[in-house]
């Protein structure tokens, strides 16, 4: 019964556009695990922006795992909710971390400054047009030698019909080149994991954001 509920509450959220965003504390999942394996052989600084941040479980990660490397943490969310600032203060997190939230228009004066930007269960929350938009902001906001990792979920277990889930096949359709990392769960849901270079990414000209936007 109970669990009957919870799934009529997310398809109601799902209705209104508004689905769960995973929470917090969610970090002992395969696909942190699989991302933070990743940052963590990395050489050089990593110079992080989690485009698409929800509740800031990206950076949960880091900062609990990711301790030995430097690292600096950028966060955007259109719909980011500042009470989620709250979880971070009890945190404490030494002075060494540095991360910071940004609204979109300060994060696109930061063009060519990242190494990774962390395109994670996003795509499938977007339609077309606004896919384009995002992964243009993505390709700027990169450093010329800088990747893009996109993580989703293609089998959401709980399922959103409101949204449009985006496979392994897909991939090699919108990038013109990329690495494949992805992987299962230890339940066997596959997680859809690509490193893209910034070069590999379609760059999507401004007038069709401007025609776009018109529509
Ligand atoms: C399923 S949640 C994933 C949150 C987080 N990346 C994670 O993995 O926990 C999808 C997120 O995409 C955000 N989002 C929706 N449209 C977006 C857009 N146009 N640009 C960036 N983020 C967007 C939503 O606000 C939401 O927080």
């Amino acid at each position: 019964m109970k669990k009957a509920e919870r799934v009529i509450n997310f398809l109601k959220e799902c209705l209104q556009n508004r689905p769960e965003v995973a929470d917090w504390k969610l970090i002992f999942d395969t696909q942190s695990r699989v991302l933070i394996d990743f940052l963590k052989i990395q050489s050089s600084q990593l110079v992080i922006l989690d485009y698409g941040c929800g509740k800031l479980r990206v950076l949960h990660a880091l900062v609990e795992f990711l301790k030995e490397i430097n690292w600096k943490y950028t966060g955007f969310d259109p719909f980011f909710d500042d009470s989620q600032l709250d979880d971070l203060a009890k945190l404490q997190l030494p002075k060494q971390y540095c991360y910071e939230i940004l609204q979109r228009e300060a994060l696109l004066k930061r063009s060519g400054t990242y190494n990774i930007v962390i395109l994670q269960n996003v795509l499938h929350e977007v339609g077309i047009f606004e896919t384009a938009q995002v992964l243009q902001d993505c390709r700027v906001l990169l450093d010329d030698s800088g990747v893009l990792l996109l993580l989703e979920t293609p089998l959401l277990p709980k399922c959103e019909p409101n949204f449009v889930p985006i496979y392994d096949w897909e991939i090699p359709m919108i990038f013109s080149g990329h690495k494949q990392l992805s992987t299962k769960t230890p339940k066997g849901l596959p997680i859809l994991f690509h490193m893209i270079a910034k070069a590999e990414i379609p760059n999507y000209r401004e007038i069709f954001a401007n025609v776009t936007n018109l529509l």
